[in-house]
């Protein structure tokens, strides 16, 4: 167990033992009295509670702060919104910007939009509406924020923005080992297990098996938040460099579980575009930035993103315990409701599949375009040659208690024309592939009528013809 070192407005700090679970927002708010981070829902879906979150290699990305725990920020400087100004007090560009454009009413989602405001605004990223999908408005309403988001583009990056202390002090930027010489604050003790290796983590969790794994802690901090559950004992994955590796090779992406779904994002853009386009949709900035593909397929959520799609793909999933390490099809791993085939001290190491796919096609169906979980997500992907089906994949969220290919209609596809004949049948005997259930997000008369027109959608798709819903722009 080590101290937790990480910067905080500039500030260098070192938390010892205590409960790994305490949140940053938590944090910021009783114990540093900095409460321009505002509290809201708690459960990563509003943003107020945004953070910037640089690392050693200068990346910053906001965050939410009420589901990241301590121990996540081991070597990382922290901005709140009290640590924007200047150094004689100035405001920040997008602070200026926001009283211009009248981005602010009751003011308490405020600071949160700033937070992703000001991040974006130091990557140079000017796609406003993706940067602010995970911040939440309920007065103002979006056009004033979204002007004053491009008209702060148009202005320069502070210099005091460019400069990061934590990264010039090495017992930081190494990560956890400073326990002298920061001269900074110190507080309660924050730890848990932090692994440096996969290595480490098998062997830890073999002798551990009842530990509760936290990744980007996007489930996992709902936990804590919301059903005030105790997890001792923790390890926390994220600072493990060999789980958050993207390798492509031989024709296949090697993705470790700790890759985050911001940076699967990136890695599959050009190759797997539709995927691409899936996992844009997944939550939002902060969300994906903390989320990864191993906790999104481990969590075995009936309604994740990620799984549909990569059942489609043919992915296989790497499992490993202790030294033991198998491999299996991913569909495989999904045995019932929230129920995986997976052995205690067991985890998630990597997940393989093919780096190109040019049928490939992923719908998500919810009822807002942007931060919200799938209703339905099909994920198709068939192989035809000279006319005739030679292989179907056809994957569903949302319409069944795990994950699951539409089997019978894959087979009455396999070995038929493609056409939307081959299409009908289908459509008819997925009518036996799925009893779906009805809930907040959709009732099953409709989650079964959308998975049929979606098969349709994907063959008037794959022929070329506009099936993209995206009508309304901000
Ligand atoms: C506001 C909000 C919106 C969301 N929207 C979406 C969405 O649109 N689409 C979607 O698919 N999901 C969504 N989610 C769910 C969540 O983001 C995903 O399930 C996420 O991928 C979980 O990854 P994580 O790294 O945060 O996992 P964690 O929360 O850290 O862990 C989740 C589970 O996986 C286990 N685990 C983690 N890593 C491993 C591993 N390597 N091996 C074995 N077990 C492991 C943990 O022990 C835990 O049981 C949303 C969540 C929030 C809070
Ligand atoms: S308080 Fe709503 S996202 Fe954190
Ligand atoms: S200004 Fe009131 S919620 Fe945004």
């Amino acid at each position: 167990m080590t101290d937790i070192a990480f910067h905080l407005n500039g500030t260098p700090i070192r938390l010892g033992a205590g409960d790994p679970t305490r949140t940053l927002l938590d944090y910021l708010r009783e114990d540093r009295g900095l409460t321009g981070t505002k509290e809201a829902c708690r459960e990563g879906d509003c943003g107020a509670c945004t953070v910037m979150v640089r690392d050693g290699t200068g990346r910053a990305q906001a965050f939410n702060s009420c589901i990241l725990f301590l121990p996540q920020l081991q070597g990382k400087s922290v901005t709140t919104v009290e640590g924007l100004r200047g150094p004689a007090g100035q405001m920040h560009p997008v602070q200026e910007e926001m009283i211009a454009h009248h981005g602010s009413q009751c003011g308490f989602c405020t600071p949160g939009f700033i937070m992703s405001m000001a991040t974006a605004h130091l990557n140079g990223d000017q796609n406003h509406d993706r940067a602010l999908a995970g911040n939440l408005c309920r007065c103002t309403g979006y056009a004033p924020i979204i002007r004053a988001a491009e008209a702060a583009a148009a202005r320069p990056v502070p210099d005091w923005m460019g400069q990061d202390a934590a990264f010039t002090c090495s017992e930081i930027s190494s990560g956890g080992e400073a326990r002298t010489g920061l001269g900074g604050q110190t507080a309660p003790l924050a730890t848990g297990f932090s692994p440096a290796s996969t290595d480490d983590l098998a062997q830890w969790y073999l002798a551990n098996p009842d530990a509760t794994l936290i990744a980007g802690a996007t489930d996992v901090g709902l936990w804590v938040t919301k059903q005030l559950r105790d997890l001792a004992p923790v390890a926390f994955l994220g600072g493990i460099a060999d789980l958050a590796q993207i390798r492509q090779q031989d024709g296949q992406f090697h993705v470790g579980a700790g890759v985050t779904i911001t940076d699967l994002m990136a890695a599959v853009e050009d190759t797997l575009p539709s995927f691409a386009a899936l996992l844009a949709r997944y939550a939002s900035q902060q969300v994906r930035n903390a989320a990864t593909i191993g906790g999104n397929i481990a969590n075995g959520s009936p309604i994740g993103d990620g799984p549909p799609a990569l059942i489609a793909l043919g992915a296989s999933l790497h499992l490993r315990r202790g030294d033991a390490r198998r491999l299996i099809a991913i569909e495989d791993f999904f045995l019932d409701y929230r129920k995986q085939d997976r052995q205690p001290g067991e985890f998630v190491e990597a997940v393989s599949f093919a780096d190109t796919a040019p049928d490939l096609r992923c719908y998500k169906i919810s009822k807002r375009f942007d931060q919200d979980i799938s209703a339905i997500c099909a994920c198709f992907n068939v192989t035809v040659a000279q006319g005739r089906v030679t292989a179907a994949r056809l994957a569903f969220g949302g319409m069944a208690g795990i994950p699951k290919r539409a089997a019978a209609a894959e087979a009455a596809l396999t070995g038929a024309e493609w056409s939307l004949d081959a299409i009908r049948q289908a459509q008819a005997a997925m009518a036996g592939d799925f009893m779906p259930m009805s809930d907040m997000r959709a009732s099953a008369a409709y989650r079964a009528e959308v998975a049929a027109a979606l098969l349709e959608r994907y063959f008037h798709d794959l022929a070329g013809t506009a099936t993209d819903i995206l009508e309304v722009r901000a």
